[in-house]
Order: structure tokens, then C-alpha cells, then sequence
């Protein structure tokens, strides 16, 4: 059991490589849908599912070339089974489990944030298990426990907004367009410190839990007050607000991985998801590390947002511990606790 095909479809990128458990990566392939999307300002899962299928097969023929090999030289195939949009899943999961069926090779179901959490081991230098992990993506926001793989504990996560979320929905109130996380970092390069100060839901709770829902309702309101005569806010207070919000979830992010650290007793935190190719995060959290003789690891930036790489790579962690199903029968799972992916110690 060698090679390992893994396909990724859970939202809006649909994201195929190849890992050899001797050589490493050798090839990855992804195509992403903002553009496909950004017109209705978020995923509408039918255009998602639609565009799943069009891309997955010549995605896994350009691996295949890039890896100078052929699909007959593949061991198993790896798909995310969950969480996500089910019809999007369902592509991922009915050719993973077709093409495993007709090469005759195991397929096996990953968790996707199992996959954003592993990524970083595929990064060196990588982190030693145990650590905390820091998930921060459009949909999750959790710290998590990571003794090894299959044993997770929840340490904490969001009660509304996922952090991801909380980038998106206040780039939309500034104007600007889906995904908005990574355009709102961009205008917060232009914005004066200390104009605008929002608040910092839960960060003095006592506990590892997050909310940001109410976050958007604080950026709305800056927004009105500035909207003179119906008129547009002036290019230097977007990028100001911009920059309050991306203070605001920043700190809240980084003071619970702190926290989670001390908690626990852990010298290594790991950032995963989408969220976790924010610059200012990164900056803060590497301070505030080297400020405690703490390690803070990252996947390659390529490998923050949804990719092909983590699904092969825990695809392959897991195919050393258990059997992959030849039965082929399939399900998909939209919403998936990871701890039910806990194996019996
Ligand atoms: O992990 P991911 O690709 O998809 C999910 O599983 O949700 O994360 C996507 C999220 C989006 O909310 C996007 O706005 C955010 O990650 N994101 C960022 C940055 N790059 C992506 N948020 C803040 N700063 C960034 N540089
Ligand atoms: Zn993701």
C-alpha cells in the first residue's frame, strides 16, 4: 500500500493528488470555483456539485501525467466523506469509490478536518504529536487536543460564526467580493491602527470557546455611520474597518491558542484552514511563541485553504492503521463530529 490518490470536493474547490508513502507528494492538482460563485456572493452547492464532476476525472489524469504514472499504479483512493455540501461530497465519494471498483483497490472515507489538521506534517519542519491545533476555516472554528492520528479531543470551538465566516460576512459588508477573507487581509494593509477599536467577543470568557456572529452586526453599524448620503465610505475608512476587524478576530484567535496551550501543558500549536494563511495571524501568533519557547507550525500556504494533498496524506496515515472498505458502498456525511473518528486505544 504505496500510492494514494486522494480527491477532495467538500465546498468550492475540487482538489486531487497523489502521495507516495515513501516519496512524499508527488503531485497535486486543484481547481477552485470563486469565480463560479462570486457573482451570488457564496457556494450555491448545486453550481458546486455540477462543477465537481466537469473537473474531478481531468483533474486526476493531469496528477496522474505530473506523477509519471498510471491510474493501474495506484494502491487506494482517498475522498472526503465529510462535512460539507452533500451533493458536492457525493461526486467526490461516488468516483473515488467507482474508480477504487474498477482498478480493485480499497477506498477509504476521510473526515475533512482531519485532513486541514494532518497538513501541516506534510510541511518541514513537522510537528511532533501531541499538539494543539487551531482550526480555522469558512465552516469550523476549533481547538483541538491532537495525541495522534484517530485521537482528537475538542478543546473548544465556535458557538455561531466560524472565523472564516466572520472574515467573509464583514468583507461583504465592506464591498467586497466571495471569499472575502484574503481581499479584507489585502485592504488592512492600507488601514490607520487604532482608528476604529471592535469588540472581542468571549476573549475573557474563562473557557476555549469562540463567537463571532455578533462581530458583523459591529462592522454593519461602523458601515452605516460612515455612509454619508447614501453615499459609498470613502476608500481610507474601508481599508480602517478592514483593519479593526482583522484585529479583533486576530487577537480573539490568538489569545484562546494561548490559552489552549497552557491548558494543556503542549509546546506546539498547529494552524490549520483557510484562516490560517492570514498574515497577521501568522505574525502574532510566531510573537507571541517566541515570546514563550512555543512552536508554531503552518501547512504551505497552498495547502491552508481545501486541497487534494491533505485528503491523499490522511488518506495514507489512515490506511496504515486500518483496512480500507472494498465493498464500495458509500455515504456522505454534511455535518461529522471529528471525535467520532477516534480510534479504540
Ligand atoms: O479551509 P477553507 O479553504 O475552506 C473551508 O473548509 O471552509 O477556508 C476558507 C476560508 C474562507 O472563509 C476564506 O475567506 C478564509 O478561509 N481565508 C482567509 C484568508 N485566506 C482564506 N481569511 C483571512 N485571511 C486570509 N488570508
Ligand atoms: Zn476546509
Amino acid at each position: 500500500m504505496k500510492l494514494i490518490l486522494g480527491i477532495e470536493s467538500s465546498c468550492d474547490e475540487t482538489g486531487v493528488a497523489l502521495y507516495h508513502i515513501e516519496r512524499g507528494l508527488l503531485a497535486h492538482a486543484l481547481h477552485t470555483q470563486i469565480a463560479l460563485h462570486s457573482e451570488y456572493g457564496g457556494v450555491v452547492p448545486e453550481l458546486a456539485s455540477r462543477d465537481h464532476i466537469r473537473r474531478a476525472l481531468p483533474l486526476i489524469r493531469e496528477v496522474a501525467q505530473q506523477a509519471n504514472c498510471n491510474l493501474q499504479d495506484i494502491d487506494a483512493i482517498a475522498y472526503t466523506q465529510g462535512p460539507g455540501l452533500s451533493g458536492a461530497l457525493l461526486v467526490g465519494a461516488s468516483i473515488g469509490c467507482a474508480l477504487a471498483y474498477a482498478l480493485d483497490i480499497p477506498a477509504i472515507g476521510i473526515h475533512h478536518l482531519e485532513g486541514h489538521l494532518l497538513s501541516p506534517l506534510l510541511s518541514t519542519p513537522a510537528p511532533k504529536f501531541p499538539f494543539v491545533a487551531l482550526l480555522v476555516s469558512g465552516g469550523h472554528t476549533q481547538l483541538m487536543r491532537v495525541d495522534c492520528v484517530g485521537q482528537y479531543t475538542l478543546l473548544g470551538e465556535t458557538l455561531d460564526d466560524a472565523a472564516g465566516e466572520a472574515f467573509d460576512k464583514s468583507a461583504k459588508l465592506l464591498g467586497l467580493d466571495y471569499p472575502g477573507g484574503a481581499i479584507l487581509s489585502a485592504l488592512a494593509k492600507g488601514g490607520i491602527p487604532g482608528r476604529f477599536k471592535l469588540p472581542r467577543p468571549m476573549l475573557h470568557s474563562g473557557d476555549l470557546d469562540f463567537s463571532f456572529s455578533g462581530l458583523k452586526t459591529a462592522v454593519l453599524t461602523l458601515v452605516r455611520q460612515h455612509e454619508l448620503n447614501g453615499q459609498r465610505i470613502d476608500e481610507q475608512t474601508r481599508a480602517d474597518i478592514a483593519l479593526a476587524t482583522q484585529e479583533a478576530i486576530v487577537d480573539v484567535l490568538v489569545t484562546k491558542a494561548l490559552a489552549a496551550l497552557k491548558l494543556t501543558n503542549l509546546k506546539q500549536l498547529v494552524v490549520a484552514g483557510g484562516v490560517g494563511a492570514n498574515q497577521q495571524l501568522r505574525a502574532q501568533l510566531n510573537e507571541a511563541a517566541g515570546k514563550r519557547g512555543l512552536r508554531v507550525f503552518y501547512p504551505d500556504l497552498e495547502f491552508c485553504t481545501d486541497n487534494g494533498a491533505m485528503i491523499a496524506f490522511a488518506g495514507a496515515l489512515r490506511m496504515q492503521q486500518q483496512e480500507g472498505k472494498q465493498d464500495y458502498h458509500f455515504n456522505v456525511k454534511p455535518r461529522w463530529d471529528l471525535q467520532e473518528m477516534n480510534t479504540a486505544i
